[in-house]
């Protein structure tokens, strides 16, 4: 089982859309897939068609492998699980700063809990706080979708501190420019800049700005199912092919 988080500080900023998209992805080049929701927002359980489960009111299911296996759910694709939202923030900060494995409590849990799958994929919240710290411990990749602005460039850079200041392994942090508008000067010299900066931390696939990918919200399914030839759909099966066997695909 391998585990990859779609990370990043910083809200909006394609985190979900490249959860479910990578998750779909993954399934349909034959790997049992686990896309985890922990958002308490709930937006990939959304674009799924997958409801939260009601009956978990709080963190503990982390602790109770038949309470986490009996919440996931199976999406409308093949090898494809999904484990709804249904937790806030501070149900799972309070729970996991409580432990005293705290760090590790969340790798524990997966590794009982999705020890069936080939990848668990974690759609993650925007913050700094022990679930953020949980999740940089347990995942083997962190995909974190950076926006090519000032102001994302600035939040990368913070994770990347954090990274040093904490000790963790900066290795695992697989960035890649998302929303990408070619046709302005300053996404172009952001990602210039950035790349010399950071070189190894950034895939080269880019995920472009497109209409297509907004239109996971209405049509509430993988950008692969109903738009499966376009430029973004292309460019996440690049992003797969470069986090999986590190190189571009050359569909
Ligand atoms: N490449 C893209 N091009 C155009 N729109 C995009 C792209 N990626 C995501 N979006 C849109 O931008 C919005 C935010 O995307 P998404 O929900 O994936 O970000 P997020 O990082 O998960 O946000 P949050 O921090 O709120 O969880 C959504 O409306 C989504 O449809
Ligand atoms: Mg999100």
């Amino acid at each position: 089982m391998k585990i990859i988080a779609c990370y990043s500080n910083k809200g909006g900023v394609g985190k979900t859309a490249t959860s479910v998209n990578l998750a779909y992805c993954y399934a349909q080049a034959g790997y049992t897939v686990l896309l985890c929701d922990l958002d308490p927002q709930g937006a990939s359980g959304f674009y799924l068609r997958v409801k939260p489960s009601k009956k978990l009111k709080d963190a503990r299911f982390f602790e109770d492998v038949e309470r986490f296996t009996g919440s996931i759910r199976a999406s409308d694709y093949d090898r494809f699980d999904v484990l709804p939202a249904n937790l806030t923030f501070r149900d799972f900060d309070v729970f996991l700063s409580r432990m005293r494995n705290k760090r590790s409590r969340l790798k524990k849990a997966l590794a009982a809990a999705g020890s069936d799958y080939d990848v668990v994929l974690l759609d993650c919240p925007p913050n700094f706080s022990t679930l953020s710290e949980n999740i940089f411990r347990a995942a083997d990749q962190i995909v974190v979708p950076v926006i090519p602005t000032t102001l994302s460039e600035r939040t990368f850079d913070q994770l990347v501190t954090f990274f040093e200041k904490q000790g963790l392994p900066k290795k695992k942090l697989r960035a890649f420019f998302s929303m990408v508008q070619r046709r302005k000067t300053l996404h172009l010299d952001t990602i210039e800049r950035m790349r010399k900066l950071y070189r190894k931390r950034f895939l080269n696939a880019e995920i472009p700005f497109a209409a297509d990918i907004e239109r996971m919200g209405q049509n509430r399914a993988p950008l692969g199912v109903y738009a499966g030839r376009s430029a973004a759909a292309i460019a996440y099966q690049e992003l797969f092919d470069e986090l999986e066997n590190g190189e571009v695909s050359t569909i």
